[in-house]
C-alpha cells in the first residue's frame, strides 16, 4: 500500500521501493548474524523509515536512540541521550535494572546525574538484556552526532558492548559521512576495533519509475487526476528523494492542483537543504563545502575536479591541497549531496542547487 506521510514508515507494507525493502533484508541477516551495523544515506531518502520497518516487522526487542535534533551542534550534553523509545516490556526486567533504564531516561529526578553515573548504569542494564534475550538491538539514529557528545565515552560504550555483550547488535544510522569513522574507528592502534566488522547498508534514492509508480498508486481510487508528466516532472525536480515526493503526494491529496502542489514542495525543499547545509557548515565547521557546492551550483552538466580546483583557487586566492579537496568531495559524495558522472561531480538537485545559491549571496553580504 501506498502512504503518503510526513512521518517515518514503520510498516513492511508501506515501505516503497526496491531498494529500501532490500535494506530491511539486509538489515535483518546483518542482525541475525550479530554484526554491528551503518545505515547510511541521503537525508529524507528512508533511513528511519528502513530501520523502524525493520524492528517492527521483525518484533525484535530494542532501545532506540533519536539523536537527530541534536544534528547542528558540535557539543551535546549526554544527557540529552534518553531512550525515545523502549521497544521491550520493561516489567520483565529485575529491580536493578528498572531502576537503570529510569536513570538513564531521566525518570529520577533527585540523583544527580554524571557521566560516570550514566555509562554504569547503561552498562548494567545492557548486561541484563544481553542474558535475558538472545537478540537484542539498540538504535542510535544520526550517530554522528555521538562524535560531539560530553560527558561519556561512547567509542568506549561501543567497544565494550561489543566485546563483551555477545546477544547485543548496535544500528547506527548516518547522514553525515566521515564523522561517524570518528565514533566507530578503534580507541587504540593496538585494538582490533568493532569497525572492521561493521556492515554497511545503503539505502538509495528512488529510481524514475519507483517515483512514478509510488505517485500513480497513492492518487488511485483517491480521486486525483493527474497527466503521466505531471509524474515525470515530479521525479526530474525532487531527483527521487522519498521524503520530498511523499510531500508533494500529501499536498495533491488535500486537493491542490499540480503546478501549486510542486511549488509548495520546491520551497519546502529549499528550505530544509538550507537548514540541511548550514548544518553541514557548523559541523565540518569548514566553508569550503559551501564554495565547492557553490561552484558546482552554477554549472548545469557539473565540474572535474581539475576545474573545482582552479575555480577554487581563483575564489580564494591561494591553492588548495589535493587532500583537502579530496575530503571535501568524497564527504560531499558519501552524503548523497553531491553525484559523480561521467568523470564530472554535479549537484542533480534542482531544489539544492538553489538552495546553495541562497546560501552563497548570503554568506558573501555578511
Ligand atoms: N520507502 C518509503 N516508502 C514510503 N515513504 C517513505 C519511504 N522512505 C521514506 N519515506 C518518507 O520520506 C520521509 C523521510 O523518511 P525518513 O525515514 O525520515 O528519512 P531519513 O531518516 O533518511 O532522513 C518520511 O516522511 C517517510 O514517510
Ligand atoms: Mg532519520
Amino acid at each position: 500500500m501506498v502512504t503518503f506521510s510526513d512521518r517515518p514508515i514503520t510498516r513492511l507494507e508501506d515501505l516503497y521501493g526496491e531498494g529500501h525493502r532490500s535494506a530491511v533484508e539486509k538489515l535483518r541477516e546483518a542482525v541475525d548474524k550479530g554484526y554491528f551495523i551503518a545505515v547510511l544515506g541521503a537525508r529524507r531518502v528512508g533511513k528511519t523509515s528502513v530501520v523502524k520497518t525493520f524492528l517492527n516487522h521483525y518484533g525484535y526487542k530494542f532501545l532506540y536512540f533519536d539523536l537527530s535534533p541534536y544534528m547542528g551542534l558540535r557539543a551535546v550534553s549526554f544527557q540529552y541521550l534518553i531512550p525515545a523509545e523502549i521497544g521491550f516490556n520493561e516489567k520483565v526486567l529485575s529491580s536493578e535494572a528498572q531502576l537503570s533504564l529510569a536513570l538513564i531516561s531521566l525518570r529520577i529526578k533527585k540523583v544527580k546525574l554524571t557521566g560516570e553515573v550514566f555509562q554504569a548504569n547503561m552498562l548494567s542494564l545492557l548486561r541484563e538484556l544481553n542474558n535475558k534475550y538472545n537478540r537484542f538491538v539498540i538504535v542510535f539514529d544520526e550517530a554522528q552526532v555521538l562524535a560531539f557528545v560530553k560527558g561519556i565515552n561512547y567509542r568506549g560504550l561501543l567497544q565494550f558492548i561489543h566485546n563483551n555483550y555477545r546477544n547485543i547488535v548496535v544500528i547506527l544510522t548516518g547522514s553525515m559521512p566521515g564523522l561517524l569513522e570518528k565514533i566507530i574507528s578503534p580507541i587504540s592502534a593496538e585494538e582490533p576495533g568493532f569497525a572492521r566488522y561493521i556492515e554497511e547498508i545503503h539505502v538509495p534514492r528512488w529510481s524514475r519509475e519507483e517515483t512514478v509508480n509510488f505517485l500513480k498508486e497513492g492518487f488511485k481510487n483517491k480521486n486525483v487526476s493527474f497527466r503521466e508528466e505531471e509524474l515525470y516532472e515530479v521525479y526530474e525536480e525532487l531527483s527521487g528523494i522519498p521524503g520530498f515526493i511523499s510531500y508533494y503526494g500529501l499536498l495533491r491529496l488535500r486537493g491542490l492542483k499540480h503546478e501549486e502542489a510542486l511549488a509548495k514542495t520546491e520551497n519546502y525543499a529549499i528550505s530544509q537543504w538550507e537548514n540541511d547545509l548550514k548544518t553541514f557548515l557548523k559541523v565540518y565547521n569548514s566553508p569550503l563545502y559551501i564554495d565547492v557546492l557553490s561552484i558546482l551550483a552554477k554549472t548545469l552538466t557539473g565540474a572535474t575536479w581539475s576545474e573545482i580546483e582552479d575555480e577554487l583557487e581563483r575564489k580564494l586566492g591561494r591553492p588548495i591541497s589535493k587532500s583537502t579537496l579530496h575530503r571535501i568531495l568524497v564527504n560531499l559524495l558519501k552524503a548523497g549531496i553531491i553525484q559523480k558522472q561521467r568523470g564530472k561531480y554535479i549537484i542533480i538537485d534542482r531544489s539544492l542547487k538553489k538552495a546553495v545559491n541562497k546560501l552563497d549571496i548570503s554568506t558573501k553580504h555578511l
